[in-house]
């Protein structure tokens, strides 16, 4: 589905991550975590951003978003209209219904916390949270992105802090080894290594296991075959945005 919509409030949470909260034209459908929309300029550029929170009835989005390139400092720039595509990816579970669920996340994966602690609070589950940040000085707290209320914890990793991708920091491992009866899945998103971490940590566990990948995304369709997931069959943008351990293991090898 495609529609433009209109840039009704801008905020830059923390140095370069910006969220912007739009009011669509037309309704699109229901959003489900981990889908994400097309969002651009037109004639300018395209860029795929997770949807952060939707208000169907009211057609309010919000995006979050952190500023890595040209496109994505105009769009914090930009002001008035924006072209609008999707939902994309596949609803692949995400229901709490009581659960309990670990969300692992670095950069771009923060996007989608705002959607999941408003999920937890409805269907009356918990989510802890361990964000992973490039630097220090772009630790933010979750109560200024989610805008909802968060009542489960949260770990603050600096990326710094981690050796070679391989998550070694005393905090993380402790709570994840010593706590991990707390929880009944585990989700991550990020890189290769994060995500091969997670899934080597929890290899004996039997909590279900939730991964998504970061990779380019360009036409959000299926039709370019720059998302496609190296050494399995899988394309980010219609098979996931989520896998399970197994289903990309080849590619975590
Ligand atoms: S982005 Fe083109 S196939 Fe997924």
């Amino acid at each position: 589905m495609f529609t433009t919509a209109k840039i009704i409030e801008k905020v830059n949470i923390r140095n370069i991550f910006w969220k912007t909260k739009l009011r669509l034209n037309e309704n699109i459908g229901e959003a489900k975590p981990f889908q994400f929309i097309m969002a651009g300029i037109s004639g300018e550029f395209e860029l795929p951003l997770y949807v952060s929170l939707y208000d169907h009835e009211n057609r309010l989005l919000e995006v979050f978003y952190k500023v890595r390139g040209e496109d994505t400092k105009k769009l914090s720039k930009h002001n008035g209209f924006v072209t609008v595509r999707g939902f994309y990816g596949k609803d692949r579970m995400i229901s709490f219904n009581s659960k309990s669920i670990l969300y692992i996340t670095e950069d771009r994966g923060f996007s989608v916390i705002p959607f999941l602690v408003d999920k937890a609070n409805r269907e009356n589950g918990t989510i802890d949270i361990i964000m992973i940040f490039d630097s220090k000085d772009e630790i933010f707290q979750i109560a200024e992105l989610a805008g909802v209320d968060f009542k489960g914890s949260v770990i603050y990793i600096d990326k710094e802090e981690i050796d070679h991708g391989f998550i070694n920091l005393g905090s993380f491992v402790n709570m994840f080894t010593e706590q991990r009866q707390r929880w009944d899945v585990i989700i991550g998103a990020g890189n290769k290594d994060l995500l091969k971490a997670i899934c080597k940590l929890s290899n004996s566990y039997s909590t279900n296991r939730f991964l998504s990948p970061f990779t380019y995304v360009k036409c959000g369709i299926g039709a370019c075959g720059y998302c496609t997931i190296p050494k399995t069959r899988y394309s980010l943008c219609v098979d996931g945005t989520l896998f399970t351990c197994e289903e990309i293991s080849a590619f975590l090898r």
